[in-house]
């Protein structure tokens, strides 16, 4: 048994924790990391690369959202680090556990840019949920406490980029 196992076994020992549920909650967010990752990268792309005549608000809103979820991945790994378990090390780690895909097109219109977004936003809202649900069974109330925010902000994002889309 490994060092970071012990550590999970122990916080489960010491406040009558699931050690099980810790696991699960910890492949959660590190899952949620990659999503992160891969939506800040998305996010960024789009913001160098969209054009037309929206060009300046479309991108400065993209570059705000893209800082805003930047800054959830540090909180992320260090959250999972805290819990007793390991985080994601490289790109390739990124790729094979992010369930949000890229967009590797050469030209993407702007609308399709804030839709892509919008839906990406909207999915990372649900996963969130889905994570905040195992941390009541790991009784983890400051992950859950952290997951809260991030989805209000998601949710902001959302609503940005649909009012940016409305007709
Ligand atoms: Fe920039």
């Amino acid at each position: 048994m490994g060092t970071d196992n012990q550590l999970a076994v122990s916080l489960a020992t010491i406040e009558g924790r699931n050690s099980n549920a810790i696991d699960r909650l910890a492949m959660a967010l590190n899952t949620l990391l990659a999503d992160m990752f891969a939506l800040y990268l998305k996010t960024k792309n789009f913001h160098w690369h969209v054009g037309g005549p929206n060009f300046r608000d479309y991108h400065l809103l993209l570059d705000a959202q893209a800082n805003m979820v930047f800054a959830t991945t540090d909180a992320i790994a260090e959250r999972v680090r805290k819990i007793g378990a390991r985080t994601v090390r490289s790109v390739g780690d990124i790729a094979r556990m992010q369930r949000l895909a890229d967009n590797d097109a050469e030209v993407v219109s702007a609308q399709d840019m804030l839709r892509e977004l919008q839906d990406d936003n909207a999915a990372l809202v649900i996963h969130l949920k889905a994570a905040h649900r195992l941390c009541e069974q790991a009784d983890d109330i400051a992950s859950a406490s952290l997951i809260e925010t991030w989805v209000d902000e998601a949710e902001q994002r959302v609503w940005f980029l649909s009012e940016a889309t409305r007709a």
